[in-house]
């Protein structure tokens, strides 16, 4: 029992010096044998690996549309299992997870608050995701903590069940497979006048709290003459570890209050909403901010290839009208998470190129 209670210590010991550490000093304890094992941070991928699944989404998109297709891919990994701890609320995220499991054949469980698991009797969260990986082969986890699926990670790599953990939301801090989906979308938009290269993105809304627009900005650098605009309320601007990011990877970036002057002159509008729910209290602050919106109107300023996105779900940042028009791609986009996703997992499992190169 003693011995058991200074194993767990051990485990545990050094987290907080690594987790303080500068990014460059972590990457390497989340890849093993020069592929990504669990996946934390946007930082993670470069250029040839952001390439290599939207290649690979598109592959498996085709392909689901057969049966033959379909049949082969559940094939894949009908041997594996999978975790869903979702512990901060989710509609797409759990969705297309759970979805990109089945399309590979991957059998999932799921827990969805700690109201219903071991937390309840005072078990520690690390504890209960140790518990997961006796069971799965891989963890996908949400939670309103910033750095906890970092922490589950790095805790499960120096355990002798090691499984691969994916970060579906940390927080206010990254959502790293939502920056995927958002560059398969731009990608996909943008197949036939060069590709997400050269653009100029405009990301609106609460850009402080957001985590799908820090993840995408760190993605950024991948990327040739990209400019970014900025356009929030002051109390709601990009905090500066992202803009000192940028700096560092000398991307061009504009921070404005005036979303009018910049409407016209953008290739892509990220919307996004208010994060009310990190407000220290939240019947005080307001998520309705009519100059940062997207209306009808604003469908006869924007260029005719302008796309508009959302990582959804949206407040009233973009009215229902505009749903209709072809350069509104938020649907298209929360869909495309699902084969992204699904293509994120066939790499961690080493049957990217199977898929890829064998089935025809
Ligand atoms: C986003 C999130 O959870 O960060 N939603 C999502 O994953 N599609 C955006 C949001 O909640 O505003």
């Amino acid at each position: 029992m003693v011995q058991q209670k200074e194993e767990t210590i051990q485990i545990y010991r050094g987290w907080d010096e690594f987790y303080h550490q500068e990014i460059g000093g972590k990457l390497d304890i989340f890849s093993k044998n020069g592929r990504l094992f669990d996946v934390i941070f946007a930082q993670q991928f470069d250029r040839s690996f952001l390439d290599s699944m939207c290649s690979l989404a598109s592959q498996i998109r085709l392909l689901a549309k057969t049966k033959t297709g379909a049949d082969k891919l559940s094939g894949l990994l009908n041997h594996k299992r999978a975790m869903l701890y979702f512990v901060q609320p989710s509609t797409r995220t759990f969705i297309s997870f759970l979805n990109a499991c089945h399309i590979l054949g991957i059998k999932t469980s799921e827990i969805r608050g700690t109201t219903t698991s071991s937390e309840v009797k005072g078990e520690s969260p690390e504890d209960t995701i140790r518990t997961f990986a006796s069971y799965v082969d891989l963890i996908i986890a949400r939670h309103p903590v910033e750095g906890f699926a970092e922490k589950t990670a790095w805790v499960l790599n120096r355990t002798e069940r090691p499984v691969s953990v994916i970060n579906g939301g940390s927080g206010p801090d990254q959502h790293p497979t939502q920056a995927l989906l958002d560059i398969y979308t731009l990608e996909r938009s943008f197949e036939h006048i060069g590709g997400l290269d050269g653009k100029k993105i405009a990301m609106v809304g609460d850009l402080k709290r957001g985590r799908t627009v820090r993840s995408l900005s760190y993605l950024m650098k991948n990327y040739r003459d990209i400019q970014l605009y900025f356009v929030a309320p002051e109390v709601f601007r990009m905090k500066d570890d992202i803009k000192d990011f940028l700096k560092k990877h000398d991307i061009p970036f504009f921070e404005t209050e005036d979303f009018a002057s910049v409407k016209p002159v953008v290739d892509a509008i990220y919307m996004t909403r208010i994060q009310k729910e990190y407000a220290e209290t939240p019947s005080k602050e307001t998520d309705v901010y009519p100059e940062f919106h997207i209306t009808r109107d604003d469908l006869g300023i924007i260029q005719s290839h302008c796309i508009i996105m959302h990582p959804l779900p949206r407040r009233y940042e973009i009215e229902i009208e505009v749903d209709n028009d072809p350069r509104a791609v938020y649907w298209r986009q929360e869909r495309n998470g699902m084969w992204i996703r699904a293509a994120l997992i066939a790499y961690l499992f080493g049957v990217d190129e199977e898929i890829m190169y064998e089935f025809r």
